[in-house]
């Protein structure tokens, strides 16, 4: 379980992160929608010790991850696999470089056993036979793919998913998030993913959050989201220019 306490996060003078609260129960799919800028990236940072909160704290199995030292950081990221928005593929590397990078870097498994436990997350996210192919030989979607099956390769508690179907024609972004809700079913596999595609977020989540001025003003399930009166939500949902959120 992921526990966000009072989380304050600014940039200079930018105050992005005002107090987020929000707790992500085991075996779900939270899934934190948002504007552009809000600071869901960060946020999801901020989970993974990539960047320390203001203050507040940030709970992962009980333990408050903004006091660890960064041995004990770089231990915690082994249970997180993160599909970054921008997949963040080594280009000099073949899809097998990339998806066996952690197995490699952080096991002892032997050569083979990496290349059998590659060529296993890459069927799963439906690609076989590109291990030998360089990320500017894939397509986008291709791209997320493998970007997929590098966050699970080493088996994570828990997956941080940024803008996992942005960019991608709308039958690619849904077979994106059939994986993801196969993630959960198959290996319950605990997901947080950010994203302002809606449709996707109905898909995916388990429950949804809104943040919005940050904070965290808004969870619940897909039904509840879709019924709600809060006026920010329904904004943000209708995807309109008018209501509370300025269009500035
Ligand atoms: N390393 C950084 N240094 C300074 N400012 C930063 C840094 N990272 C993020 N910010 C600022 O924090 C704010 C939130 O950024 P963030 O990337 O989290 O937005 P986002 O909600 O993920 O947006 P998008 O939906 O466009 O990806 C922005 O104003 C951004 O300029
Ligand atoms: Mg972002």
């Amino acid at each position: 379980m992921i526990e966000i306490k009072n989380v304050f996060k600014s940039f200079g003078n930018n105050q992005v992160l005002k107090g987020v609260d929000l707790t992500i129960n085991k075996g779900e799919t939270m899934v934190i929608i948002g504007r552009s800028g809000c600071g869901k990236s960060v946020l999801l940072k901020l989970i993974m010790g990539l960047m320390k909160p203001d203050s507040g704290k940030i709970l992962v199995n009980g333990d408050d991850i903004t006091s660890l030292n960064d041995s004990q950081l770089n231990k915690l990221r082994q249970k997180f696999g993160m599909l970054f928005q921008a997949s963040a593929l080594f280009d000099s590397m073949t899809v097998d470089e990339n998806v066996g990078l952690g197995l490699r870097e952080h096991t002892k498994l032997s050569e083979e056993e990496i290349k059998k436990r590659v060529k296993q997350k890459l069927r799963l996210v439906g690609l076989s036979g590109v291990d030998h192919l360089k990320p500017a030989e894939l397509s986008g979607g291709m791209k997320k793919r493998v970007g997929l099956a590098r966050a699970i390769a080493m088996d994570p508690e828990y997956v941080l998913f940024d803008e996992p179907t942005t960019g991608l024609d709308p039958i690619m972004a849904d077979v994106i998030n059939e994986l993801i809700v196969n993630l959960r079913n198959a290996l319950s596999i605990t997901s947080i993913a950010v994203t302002h595609d809606i449709v996707s977020a109905y898909k995916i989540a388990d429950r949804i959050a809104m943040l919005y001025d940050g904070k965290i003003i808004f969870v619940g399930t897909p039904d509840e989201v879709k019924n709600t009166d809060n006026p920010v939500v329904r904004q943000f949902i209708d995807g309109s220019s008018q209501g509370p959120i300025s269009a500035l």
